[in-house]
């Protein structure tokens, strides 16, 4: 049985063994970075820079909450604003492979910039096993290319260090929860963020849409959930899918776009089960996406497929 104690404590004395001299650290603001951050500062204290880079695809208000994270980490850190430069180079860019592929290299591109400057080797981050299973790790076939494992460039100078390599999500959360982490129980959102929860290409304005959707079904699922009216799903969000159809505000005809919810349950994310949600939840999830996003969207489906067949995320 997984013992997280254990875990704490060997990874500790590893990773004290391992870094030799200061190490970067790559934080996203989800629990499996904020654990890492935790480990590493533990064992190397002061020779760590967290570094936080937002893409421009990040949740609505992320890059503040992330900001304060760190500062309550008691962390060293920098902050990158790279949004512009991500939206330049994912511009005209429609295949999920390659989306994931350029956010993969620019996030590498970017640590080594820090790292040069502050003369560091090591890059630590918070890979886990469903990452490296699912890009095709040992004989198997690439699902998809997580950010950190299958964007990786081939030419990258920074020596990696991944303490949760070994670890699944269910396990991550156990680590978190003895180190007392207020992110613990923070659903899971994934390295390439909004990018890949809009299919096609990932604009600005297109990331707009889906950032202001996925905020309203985050809130709106978890007061459902405060209010005992349903369980909090495991993962829940929008997705902007490029179909537009005809829909009529007042007495005008509307042309807009078309969102999906998406909301699973599972234990380590390698398979889920889509999460029944009531229909008045569901009903206050569509009307606010569709007055908020007057005319931009007008119809709001439900996606009901469990992975396998399907994948958590819809790229
Ligand atoms: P999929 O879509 O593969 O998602 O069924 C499984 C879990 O992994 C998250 N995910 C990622 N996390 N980098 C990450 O850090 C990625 O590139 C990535 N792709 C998917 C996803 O949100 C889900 O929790």
């Amino acid at each position: 049985m997984f013992s997280a104690q254990k875990f704490i404590e060997k990874t500790i004395s590893n990773l004290q063994k391992e870094i030799k001299g200061n190490a970067l650290i790559a934080f996203s603001g989800g629990v499996d970075s904020a654990v890492c951050a935790a480990l590493v500062n533990k064992a190397i204290g002061k020779h760590i820079i967290a570094v936080h880079v937002n893409t421009g695809y990040m949740r609505k208000n992320e890059p503040e909450q992330v900001k304060k994270m760190m500062e309550d980490l008691s962390l060293n850190y920098r902050f990158v604003d790279a949004s512009t430069e991500y939206y330049r180079a994912l511009n005209g860019v429609e295949d999920p492979e390659r989306k994931r592929k350029i956010i993969g290299e620019k996030f590498i591109r970017i640590f080594e910039n820090v790292a040069r400057e502050e003369k560091i080797k090591y890059l630590v981050q918070g890979t886990i096993a469903p990452d490296w299973i699912e890009s095709g790790g040992g004989l198997r076939d690439t699902i998809k290319s997580h950010h950190n494992v299958g964007g990786l460039p081939p030419d990258m100078e920074l020596t990696l260090v991944e303490p949760l390599r070994d670890l699944y999500k269910d396990e991550v959360r156990k680590v978190a929860r003895t180190l007392q982490l207020q992110v613990s129980e923070r659903q899971p959102f994934p390295g390439p963020g909004l990018a890949i929860r809009i299919i096609g290409e990932a604009t600005p304005e297109r990331t707009e849409l889906v950032r202001e959707a996925c905020d309203i079904v985050e809130q709106e699922i978890e007061r459902a959930s405060k209010q005992g009216i349903m369980d909090r799903p495991w993962q829940y969000f929008a997705v902007l899918i490029p179909i537009r159809t005809v829909g009529v505000h007042g007495d005008k005809r509307a042309y807009g776009n078309t969102i999906a919810i998406r909301a699973v349950q599972s234990v380590d994310a390698m398979t889920c089960r889509y999460s029944t949600i009531p229909h008045g939840v569901l009903d206050e999830i569509s009307t606010k996406i569709t007055n908020t996003l007057k005319e931009k969207v007008n119809r709001i489906v439900y996606d009901v497929t469990n992975k396998p067949p399907g994948t958590v995320e819809w790229e």
